[in-house]
């Protein structure tokens, strides 16, 4: 494998998602994957998205294809964005570091979460001309005031506000894996992390998350 990049290692994201499943603890891995309830939402989506077809314009001369859209008043490269995915830096270490980047080379927008595992501020080198800002409203305003000018102040020009997470979401998989609220490192989880020393390597090299 040594030398191959990795759109040769891992063509499908079928294969990315193997990867991801065999490095991760359970725990993190649950975080990750997992969706709410009996997760009946999560192949519905996928049918929904299995049914979008593109048809192929033949013959109709010279079609210059291009990718690009406007959006927001804003020009991306592609019809794309990364979306704000909370506590990242535990999937990878600095994993919003690299996102932000890979997103501004890309000339797509990267969205940071409100629950991220790195501040706006550590994120203003990276984040270029497209950073959005997700906000789960606290309800103090002057905190609320505050983040919202930090995020501003980093180079988050975009704000993206969820609504639909009223209360913390039911996720049973996530449970059965035995990480509490809030998260503890129980003898549990400290057995799943040591059947992953990937992993914990990483981690222990760049700082758990939230611990800094
Ligand atoms: C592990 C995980 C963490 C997420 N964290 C956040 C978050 O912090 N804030 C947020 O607004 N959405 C969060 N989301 C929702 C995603 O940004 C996205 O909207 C959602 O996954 C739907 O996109 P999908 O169908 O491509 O997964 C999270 C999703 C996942 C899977």
């Amino acid at each position: 494998m040594a030398g191959m990049d990795s759109a040769s290692r891992y063509p499908a994201l079928a294969d990315l998602r193997a990867r991801a499943r065999a490095r991760l603890p359970r725990f993190v891995w649950e975080f990750l994957d997992s969706g709410t309830g009996a997760e009946a939402t999560g192949p519905r989506n996928r049918a929904a998205l299995d049914r979008v077809r593109l048809m192929p314009a033949i013959l109709q001369g010279e079609v210059p294809a291009t990718t690009g859209v406007r959006f927001l008043g804003a020009a991306f490269d592609l019809p794309v964005g990364i979306a704000p995915v909370g506590m990242s830096g535990l999937i990878w270490p600095d994993a919003e570091v690299t996102l932000a980047r890979a997103a501004a080379e890309a000339g797509i927008p990267y969205c940071l979460s409100t629950v991220a595992s790195r501040t706006p501020e550590d994120l203003h080198d990276a984040v270029g001309a497209h950073g959005w800002f997700q906000l789960y409203p606290p309800r103090d305003p002057d905190i609320r005031a505050d983040m919202l000018a930090r995020a501003r102040a980093s180079g988050f020009g975009t704000l993206v506000l969820t609504v639909d997470v009223p209360v913390a979401s039911r996720r049973e998989r996530l449970v059965r894996s035995g990480l509490t609220q809030p998260p503890r490192l129980t003898p549990r989880l400290l057995a799943q992390v040591a059947l992953r020393p990937a992993w914990a390597w990483g981690m222990a090299c760049r700082g758990c998350p939230g611990c800094a």
